[in-house]
């Protein structure tokens, strides 16, 4: 007994790692005033094991035992209502949970009261100590429990009386899991938190405990499904050993109401099958899928259904046959139909070779979702739901809503969210999504001229349909953080709540996951519900402005700044700058058109600048950059000012943090870990400023009124210092690097410093920041030496530390700033570096700054 009262002290202090997110159970503030408030004992109603309601009973029981101390018994009654273990005595206070049906069998009277629920929701009643969840399915009394543990773990133990359906029937997780390591993208495609959970090595894990973990977090938030492999389908995926692997994370995501999906290559039959065709309208390539579909059925007999990437990226599909892309979805559709599944059919459909900036004025990726799916409603079957990401693009900081949600009207859609952040600072900055999601879900899309707001299409509510919803792109990983990241968990968790409840507030979502995750203690919630509501707002402002996109570099991390990147190429993310002008003209009296495939009222708004928000302006219009926005200012000033204001915020986050140390719920090891990835964010954010700023000053020539821009009175560039074993390097882009210049050491053995003597500086105290690059594949070391004194010594290891796409270059996304604090310094006094090279980890060293207290440059 004492070694597992022992283990379980330890499991407690492990859980701080980040693996038991939200759902840590740990001690509420006024567990004794809730005491007297609480069940005696449990009541599972006809449940199985391995099934939600019995889940429900276990959470239950874990969830008031962690939060108040008290141990529940769980009493198990049989489909009549019966008790199965016959514990003598009953107790006076029970929690009773099962589903709407069992508990008409035992209890007739009592369940003709409870209200009437749609498909996964429950009915919650809180009432002197007794309690009835019921779901309307097993899920639903499990989501119910869950959101019951919600509340008490925020020292909520009031009577009250709920009712929730989920506002949508598709509530699904798409993970972009390889089967294999390795290839551009590693083992989750655009995952930050380490490696797939599901696969390894070709295979399925032997050991599936963190898929298990997976569904238990997502049922708690109302998710009911998993794609579990990439878009990008690996055809193998299909094989026999496979699918028996994927049998096993659908036993691990059962008892949690979760169903396993799949994404599929949409070539198989031929990769795979050796038939000499994948047209889908050939009977035998049907017979095939038909037939694997069966095979899939036998094994995992709840399979959610599919997902489907076709003729994009190179991804084959029915335009390789002149087939259309209903002519494709229907053929899976029609496998699936027997066995109740649905396919989610992608809109990112588009061509990322053909498009030609320069010949063609007119030519838009943005326009492809609705081209290519122009004509097609009313052509899938009704199990085809069309899944578009939410941007007509690709996950930028800002885009208007996909206008291919106005054009199918009897076609059920989808809205694709991204959790993983792919060009929102991957993990390694804080941005918190729901409140451009909730921008993106209550937009009005004015179809017919009636109110028709994004998360009522995708509902079903607007055009009358019964499918329909989310599907949010998370990559978790092996990482113990989940996502790679404590704070980026609370976009996991707002997905989850507001693919249940589009209502709720970004802010409110915010306040629960606090409260859970660390703790309820006022501070530290109003801090970290401050820096994550800034958040967002911060990212645009120090990366893409005005629609232009986020700017990061799209051919190589998408991390980085490198607003160059996005011209000149046949990827469509155009922003076509040039010396006197910038942005996209997608007006249809002189553009691309693509503002005219939104419905009449919002077109007519797109189509003029003066109507066009100024934070949408570059993505629908060609202006000069002298254009004076709505706010008064030209854009280039705007780009200018924004940049300063967003870096200057996000110097404000570790701060922020710093205040909340020794907090309750606030522990050593998730203190540092939040603290080393805010103060790399406020680095990082410098460089992005300095960055895109440098970037349209040498393009448009045109100053910083306020004189900032160029001009950095507290650096010492690092070539200019002198130099002994380090060698000037030009930077690509150049400005990725202060100056265009930074130095690296001459072979990569070389021991090499940079010394400076610090003439025109008072004798005081400084914070002095050295901004490096940290490339992957070594790890340099640098020290700081001033009057002698070493001052600090740091390593190039953020490959280990920070889940971000790993680079090899020396440019924006590999720049990065590490500050010492308080420093003495003499007038007179030698500010030295010594870099010592590391494998392809030349040392590099950009710039030093000599900062007097309250200045950040
Ligand atoms: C983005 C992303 C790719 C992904 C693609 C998709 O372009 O960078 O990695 O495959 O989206 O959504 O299919």
């Amino acid at each position: 007994m004492r070694s597992l009262l022992l283990l379980a002290a330890i499991g407690l202090a492990a859980a701080e790692d980040g693996l038991a997110a939200w759902l840590r159970y740990a001690r509420v503030d006024n567990a004794k005033a809730c005491l007297g408030k609480l069940p005696s004992s449990i009541v599972t109603l006809n449940a199985t094991k391995g099934l939600p309601v019995y889940t429900a009973g276990q959470e239950l029981a874990q969830g008031i035992q962690g939060f108040f101390g008290k141990k529940l018994d769980i009493d198990e009654h049989d489909e009549r209502g019966k008790p199965r273990n016959n514990r003598p005595g009953k107790k006076s206070n029970a929690v009773t949970v099962g589903t709407v049906a069992a508990y008409k069998a035992s209890n007739p009277r009592e369940a003709a009261k409870v209200p009437e629920l749609g498909d996964d929701g429950f009915y919650l009643s809180v009432s002197r100590g007794n309690a009835l969840i019921l779901g309307q399915n097993e899920r639903g009394a499990l989501y119910g429990a869950f959101r019951w543990l919600a509340l008490l773990g925020q020292g909520n133990c009031s009577d009250f009386t709920l009712a929730s359906t989920p506002d949508a029937p598709i509530r699904w997780v798409n993970q972009w899991d390889n089967l294999q390591d390795g290839g551009t993208h590693g083992s989750v495609e655009r995952g930050y938190g380490g490696d797939s959970i599901f696969f390894w090595d070709g295979y399925v894990r032997p050991d599936l405990t963190r898929a298990g973990q997976y569904a238990r977090l997502l049922a708690s938030i109302g998710l009911n499904a998993v794609v579990v492999n990439n878009v990008n389908a690996d055809p193998r995926t299909l094989t026999p050993e496979l699918l028996d692997g994927l049998a096993r994370i659908a036993d691990e995501f059962r008892p949690y109401g979760v169903q396993l999906a799949m994404a599929l290559n949409f070539a198989s039959p031929q990769t795979l099958g050796g038939l000499d065709t994948f047209d889908p309208l050939e009977d035998k390539v049907q017979a095939w899928w038909d037939n694997i579909t069966n095979e899939i059925y036998r094994r995992i007999p709840d399979m959610a259904g599919y997902l489907v990437k076709a003729n994009s990226e190179g991804q084959p599909g029915p335009m390789t046959y002149n087939r259309t892309l209903a002519d494709g979805a229907n053929m899976f559709g029609r496998s699936l139909k027997p066995h109740g599944g649905i396919i989610l059919f992608r809109a990112f459909v588009y061509n990322h070779q053909t498009l030609n900036q320069t010949l063609d004025w007119k030519a838009d990726r943005a326009r492809a979702a609705v081209d290519y799916f122009d004509g097609l409603d009313g052509k899938f079957l009704d199990n085809v739901v069309v899944q578009i990401k939410y941007g007509p693009i690709d996950f930028q900081v800002r885009e208007p809503v996909s206008p291919l949600f106005a054009h199918l009207v009897k076609t059920p859609t989808a809205i694709e969210l991204q959790i993983t952040q792919e060009y929102l600072g991957q993990q390694a900055h804080l941005v918190y999504l729901a409140p451009m999601w909730k921008e993106l879900l209550d937009f009005d899309l004015r179809v017919d001229g009636k109110e028709s707001r994004t998360k009522d299409i995708i509902s079903g509510k607007r055009f009358n349909r019964k499918l329909g919803g989310y599907a949010g792109v998370v990559n978790v990983g092996t990482n113990t953080t989940w996502l790679g990241s404590h704070l980026a968990m609370s976009n996991l968790y707002a997905y989850g709540r507001l693919a249940w409840d589009p209502e709720v507030t970004s802010e409110g979502i915010l306040r629960e996951w606090i409260a859970l995750t660390f703790s309820d203690d006022r501070k530290v919630i109003d801090v970290i519900t401050r820096m994550s509501m800034l958040s967002w707002p911060t990212y645009e402002n120090y990366t893409g402005n005005l629609g232009v996109q986020t700017l990061t570099d799209i051919l190589l991390g998408h991390y980085g700044p490198n607003p160059g990147s996005q011209d000149g190429n046949p990827w469509g993310q155009w922003t076509r700058a040039d010396s006197d002008s910038i942005g996209m003209d997608r007006t249809v009296w002189n553009g691309t058109g693509f503002a005219g495939q939104y419905p009449p009222e919002i077109a007519a708004q797109y189509e003029h600048i003066e109507t066009t928000p100024d934070n949408l302006l570059l993505w629908f219009h060609h202006v000069p950059y002298t254009h004076v926005l709505k706010s008064g200012k030209t854009v280039i000033q705007h780009f200018y000012d924004a940049h300063y204001a967003g870096a200057a915020v996000a110097q404000t986050f570790p701060t922020l943090w710093q205040s909340l140390r020794g907090r309750r719920g606030i522990d050593k090891e998730r203190y540092e870990h939040v603290l080393y990835r805010l103060n790399y964010q406020a680095g990082h954010a410098l460089v992005w400023r300095d960055s895109v700023n440098n970037f349209y000053f040498n393009k448009s020539s045109i100053p910083d009124e306020l004189g900032r821009v160029g001009n950095h009175p507290y650096r010492i560039e690092a070539e200019a210092m002198t130099l002994d074993g380090y060698v000037p390097y030009d930077v690509s882009p150049f400005e990725a690097a202060s100056g265009t210049k930074c130095i690296v050491t001459r072979t990569n053995s070389t021991r090499a410093t940079a010394s400076t003597v610090l003439r025109n500086v008072k004798t005081g105290v400084y914070d002095v920041a050295v901004n490096y690059y940290d490339v992957a594949h070594g790890n340099a070391t640098w020290e700081l030496y001033v009057g002698g004194h070493r001052v600090g010594k740091w390593k190039g290891d953020h490959e280990y530390i920070l889940g971000k796409a790993p680079s090899p270059y020396i440019d924006g996304q590999t720049a990065a700033r590490v500050t010492f604090r308080d420093v003495r310094v003499r007038k007179g006094d030698v500010l030295k570096i010594v870099g010592t090279p590391d494998g392809e980890e030349p040392a590099p060293v950009d710039y030093v700054s000599v900062l007097p207290k309250g200045i950040v440059d």
